[in-house]
């Protein structure tokens, strides 16, 4: 049997840090016990275009693995290519660079590592707020630079206490940020998802649900975004949805990059409609260089927190969901039954409902 998996290049650091398991060096720790087995591991960061390694292996690959930080894109054109695929298996959390649609239609499985990172997700989005609000990186950027004057930095710096904060999805990681912001004593700890979170969850954590998206932007000083990117999702954080946020809003999105339009956010920014946007996914990933994410800011020259897509592929997170990544694969083998929670897509049909109501 074939397994092709699609990691991303770790060079000299996954050669000193053995731990970085997500990476082409080190395979997610499986290429001795895949070999003992019989089986062929093409390991490779090759995913782009036609002539790359994951085209080529994709035809005859029975396995696929792939994870949200260095995606292989499987279009339904490539799938249709894909004769002997039957499983494919996301090391980590959000398998939205898979067309789940016609994984639906070719009746083949995909599964993730449910909950492997979504504590470190939260962790990266309760930072991600804390440095926009409060002025964080300009501040740190004036220190290297040799310069001292802190009412450039005060004049754009703020607590958290008091604000009102919302989750645009309220699922493993959305309810994990509220769970981390309560001790920060928010004015209102506000969610938007069409489903409801249990009243014991919701008083928990003392927040409350929206209606629409619409009515969470309006109220909130900051905003988190933590759904799925799905035909529901996709571009919804968009020039019109910005003009109804709270003028100086900030705006934190760990979750997919594609789920807000990107010159939109730019433009928000620049003129301060944001404050701040911070979050570690973009919309095609390797960002290109003169991606505006990279480089936008907000008309006092602050507001960026943008990093390369990390939070959730800590090593903590690696242990996790390369552990997770080879339980699926066993029970693949052996032919037992799969953990439902890590179940997206099922033989023929939708077994979650985070990516849209099918
Ligand atoms: N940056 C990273 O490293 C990283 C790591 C893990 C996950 N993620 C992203 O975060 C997403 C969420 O992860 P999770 O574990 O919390 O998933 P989850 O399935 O536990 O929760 C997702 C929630 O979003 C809700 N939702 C779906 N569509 C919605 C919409 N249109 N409006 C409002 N809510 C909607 C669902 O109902 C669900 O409650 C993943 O799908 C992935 O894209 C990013």
């Amino acid at each position: 049997m074939k397994v092709l998996a699609v990691l991303y290049n770790g060079f000299k650091a996954a050669i000193e840090e053995p731990r970085l398991l997500g990476t082409v060096e080190n395979k997610l720790g499986m290429d001795k016990w895949l070999a003992s087995r019989g089986h062929e591991f093409v390991v490779t960061s090759s995913k782009d275009g036609p002539k790359s390694d994951f085209e080529k292996h994709i035809v005859d690959a029975e396995v696929l693995i792939t994870t949200p930080f260095h995606p292989g894109y499987l279009t339904r054109e490539l799938m249709e290519k894909a004769k002997n695929l039957k499983i494919c298996i996301t090391a980590g959390v959000g398998s939205d660079h898979i067309d789940l649609n016609a994984a639906v239609d070719h009746k083949i499985q995909v599964l993730e590592v449910s909950g492997s990172n979504v504590t470190s997700v939260a962790e990266h989005a309760v930072m991600s707020m804390l440095l926009l609000v409060r002025n964080f990186v300009p501040a740190h950027e004036m220190i290297e630079r040799g310069d001292w004057q802190v009412s450039d930095i005060a004049r754009n710096a703020f607590d958290i206490e008091g604000k009102t904060i919302g989750t645009i999805g309220a699922g493993r990681i959305g309810y994990r940020i509220m769970q981390r912001l309560l001790p920060f004593n928010p004015k209102e700890l506000l969610y938007y998802d069409y489903h409801e979170i249990p009243p014991e969850a919701e008083s928990a954590v003392n927040c409350n649900r929206v209606g629409t998206v619409e009515e969470l932007v309006s109220q909130c000083d900051i905003v988190t975004v933590n759904c799925p990117l799905h035909e529901g999702t996709r571009g919804m954080i968009n020039d019109h949805l910005l003009s109804t946020f709270k003028p100086g809003a900030w705006l934190v999105n760990t979750a997919r990059g594609a789920i807000c339009d990107e010159h939109a956010v730019a433009r928000a920014l620049a003129s301060g409609q944001l404050r701040g946007y911070a979050g570690d996914v973009w919309n095609v990933q390797p960002a290109p260089k003169d991606h505006p994410w990279r480089s936008m800011k907000n008309p006092l020259g602050g507001g960026n927190g943008m990093v390369p897509h990390y939070s959730g592929t800590t090593l903590d997170a690696q242990a996790r969901y390369a552990a997770g990544t080879r339980s699926i694969l066993q029970n693949y083998l052996d032919g037992k039954p799969q953990v439902h929670q890590n179940v997206i897509v099922g033989t023929g049909k939708y077994e979650t409902t985070s990516y849209g109501i099918h």
